[in-house]
């Protein structure tokens, strides 16, 4: 089938809650996708920061498909070395102490709202102490719990009533987040590059108030490393560029390398709030996006490729800074948005994917989250078409 025809087969069988692109991809290697009709495509969106080793690495599809030869799935009830060696590794890659296994970003927030929670109510006894406090621009999920949690108002709407006890704060208003703490607050979450709000990292000094405020009050931390985890940034987690430990971390996009995983992470006594029939998840700790993941994991505790992927981020982010009508770029690593001088991003992606480059918005901003192993000269072959698409249009 051609193009056209998938897209007609498609439209005719799924829901349309997506605006998608005309666009059918098929198969691709590396930073390299190609589209049904054998048109190539350079990739500066990985699948929104999910294929972190590009499209079908051999070393992960050949572990991936072994695992699937061995055995799919494992019942929750039961356990398994795949998933075994995954948690214990990417705990102790994290410095954290135990993990809960779900399927996505929305799934791994709502543990985490659960987590927070619960560690309030069985420490407190009072069902009133429930609020989160989360920040404006955020965006944490699609479950009816996790858009509440997410601080953008056209997000609340049509699928009322929401889950109540979600209070917004302005990133990086200190005075603001001060303000908003009263007896209700159990928790602060807070992802430290907003993604979907725009690329917009939050400051230094935000981020430490938001750790003395929660010390001195007894809150829980709730990190959404969901677009920022897995070397996202040019490190394990964007955590580590502010120093920080939250209680709770949650991950999913790049974790699988393509393959749907998301996970909560806890540290201390968050680790030991969730016991046996309050909380669960049927394809949790799946075998076969494990096997993935432990590739993915393998990738990132290698110095070598940890070091190279920082050169190739702060190469990507200067071939960035030096296209024409880009006025500003943020982010860290290889999570970076472009904010454009006279021209709306909105048209530069659809110019750009009539020339054979996959790139991403935010916002009002250019957004790119390329494969974590994408090359120098694809590097260069996207951007010269984004030069030419910036100089165009
Ligand atoms: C920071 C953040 N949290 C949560 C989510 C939701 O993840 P998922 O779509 O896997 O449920 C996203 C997705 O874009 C995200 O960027």
């Amino acid at each position: 089938m051609n193009s056209k025809e998938i897209i007609e087969q498609y439209n005719s069988a799924v829901v349309s809650s997506y605006g998608r692109l005309d666009l059918a991809l098929e198969c691709g290697s590396g930073a390299q996708g190609t589209d049904a009709d054998g048109k190539p495509l350079i990739d500066f969106g990985s699948g929104i920061g999910t294929n972190s080793l590009g499209y079908a690495d051999n070393e992960w599809a050949d572990a991936v498909s072994q695992q699937a030869h061995k055995m799919q799935h494992v019942s929750n009830y039961y356990y398994n070395s795949t998933a075994a060696e995954f948690a214990d590794k990417l705990t102790a890659m994290t410095g954290t102490d135990k993990l809960f296994f779900g399927n996505s970003g929305a799934e791994a927030n709502e543990c985490a709202i659960k987590i927070a929670r619960k560690r309030s109510f069985d420490k407190y006894g009072d069902p009133n102490r429930t609020t989160i406090i989360t920040l404006v621009n955020s965006f944490h999920g699609r479950t009816v719990t996790t858009l509440s949690a997410t601080g953008q108002e056209h997000f609340h709407n049509y699928f009322f009533p929401f889950t109540p006890g979600f209070k917004y704060v302005e990133a990086n208003n200190i005075q603001a987040l001060r303000e908003a703490i009263d007896p209700t607050v159990c928790a602060i979450m807070f992802e430290f590059i907003q993604g979907e709000g725009g690329v917009n990292v939050l400051e230094q000094s935000f981020v430490d108030e938001i750790f003395a405020l929660a010390k001195q009050h007894d809150l829980a931390t709730v990190s959404d490393e969901v677009q920022t985890g897995m070397g996202r940034t040019a490190r394990l987690l964007a955590a580590e560029y502010f120093g920080v430990k939250p209680d709770i971390v949650t991950l999913a996009k790049g974790l699988g390398g393509g393959l749907p995983i998301g996970v909560c992470l806890t540290r201390g006594e968050y680790a030991e709030v969730l016991t046996p029939g309050t909380h669960g998840s049927t394809f949790g700790g799946n075998p076969v996006v494990c096997a993935g993941g432990l590739v993915v994991l393998k990738r990132l505790s290698d110095p070598a490729f940890m070091a190279e992927l920082e050169k190739k981020a702060a190469y990507f982010r200067s071939s960035l800074e030096n296209l024409p009508k880009v006025k500003s770029v943020t982010g860290l690593g290889l999570m970076l948005g472009a904010e454009l001088d006279g021209i709306a991003a909105s048209d530069v992606l659809k110019a750009a994917l009539d020339k054979g480059l996959l790139v991403l918005t935010a916002k009002t901003k250019l957004r790119c989250l390329p494969p974590l192993t994408i090359s120098y000269e694809q590097i260069d072959a996207g951007m010269a078409i984004l030069k030419e698409v910036l100089e165009n249009e």
